[in-house]
């Protein structure tokens, strides 16, 4: 039998997996830092375990053929914790990002680039079976960016509104994972995924204020504004990041795959069904 274990099972991402493999009477094990605190369905097998504490897998990797994973730990920890999941596992399916992909959007160098490049090499020289899953920008991301600004007032200021990005649902990443995870014929496969059309950062925010039943008054505000006005909700590593890959897809359509709906039972869902399925969020 293929057991499978998640790991950043209550992240974006992950917790879409553990939905989803339960709701397919999976069989598999979810290893997060804080068991009490995880919220993640009762009949979900929950272990701690942390990437960064490498002696704390052993008893999550038990028994295990496949692991997701999604890697938010340091950078420092990759070697020992690879270590243990080749030690027992034989798949791996990895949520990386469009790293070979040459829009230029996804082109930047940046830390997290090559954080990703480096668990790559690594897993790629370890002998299991890999897939890499590529999304491009996450729609969660509109929660992070947008929220506490739209629940706020009526005027939401962002940096290079006319620059699309084609945002894709998280669930939508969970349903080519869970495929990878419990399907053969994956290994050795690079995924890229997005959502079904390239949108500007002005219509999202304006499919965001539909939904709501809202007029919104979107303000573009500079890159240097940027720097200052978004680090109470991002690092100003990230902030730089995402201005370098906004500026470089300045003036280009956003790519669209169809890798969604190509590996899965449906389309990839819109940013409007996003919206839609998270206007609460935006409620004051
Ligand atoms: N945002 C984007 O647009 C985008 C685009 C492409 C690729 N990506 C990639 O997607 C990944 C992030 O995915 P996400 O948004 O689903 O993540 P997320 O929501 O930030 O969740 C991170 C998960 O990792 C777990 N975690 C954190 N530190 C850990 C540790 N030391 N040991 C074990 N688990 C740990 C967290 O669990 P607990 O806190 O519960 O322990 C949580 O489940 C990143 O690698 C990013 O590069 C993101």
């Amino acid at each position: 039998m293929n057991r499978i274990l998640v790991i950043g099972g209550t992240g974006n991402v992950g917790r879409h997996v553990v939905d989803q493999l339960a709701a397919t009477g999976t069989r598999f094990r979810a290893m997060v830092r804080n068991p009490d605190a995880a919220g993640l369905p009762p009949q979900v097998e929950v272990m701690r375990g942390d990437l960064s504490l490498p002696e704390t897998l052993d008893r999550c990797l038990e028994d295990i053929d496949t692991v997701f994973l999604v890697w938010v730990a340091p950078p420092a920890a990759v070697a020992d914790a690879l270590e243990r999941i080749v030690t027992h596992a034989r798949r791996i399916v990895f949520l990386s990002a469009p790293l070979k992909t040459p829009h230029p959007f996804f082109q930047q160098p940046n830390p997290a680039r090559t954080l990703a490049e480096k668990l790559e090499r690594v897993i790629e020289a370890s002998g299991l079976g890999w897939t890499f899953l590529r999304p491009g920008m996450l729609a969660a991301n509109s929660r992070l960016w947008w929220a506490s600004q739209i629940r706020a007032g009526d005027v939401v200021r962002w940096p290079y509104l006319s620059v699309p990005t084609s945002p894709i649902d998280e669930r939508d990443i969970a349903a080519v994972a869970v495929r990878a995870l419990c399907d053969e014929g994956h290994v050795g496969a690079e995924y890229v995924l997005t959502g079904p059309e390239s949108l500007s950062q002005l219509e999202q925010i304006d499919i965001i204020g539909r939904v709501l039943g809202r007029v919104l008054r979107i303000e573009e505000m500079s890159p240097d504004e940027a720097r200052c006005e978004l680090l109470p909700i991002m690092d100003l590593r990230v902030v730089n990041m995402l201005l370098d890959a906004w500026a470089a897809g300045a003036g280009l359509p956003a790519l669209v795959t169809s890798t969604v709906g190509d590996l899965t039972e449906r389309p990839a869902r819109t940013f409007r069904e996003w919206a839609n399925d998270h206007a609460s969020e935006f409620r004051s």
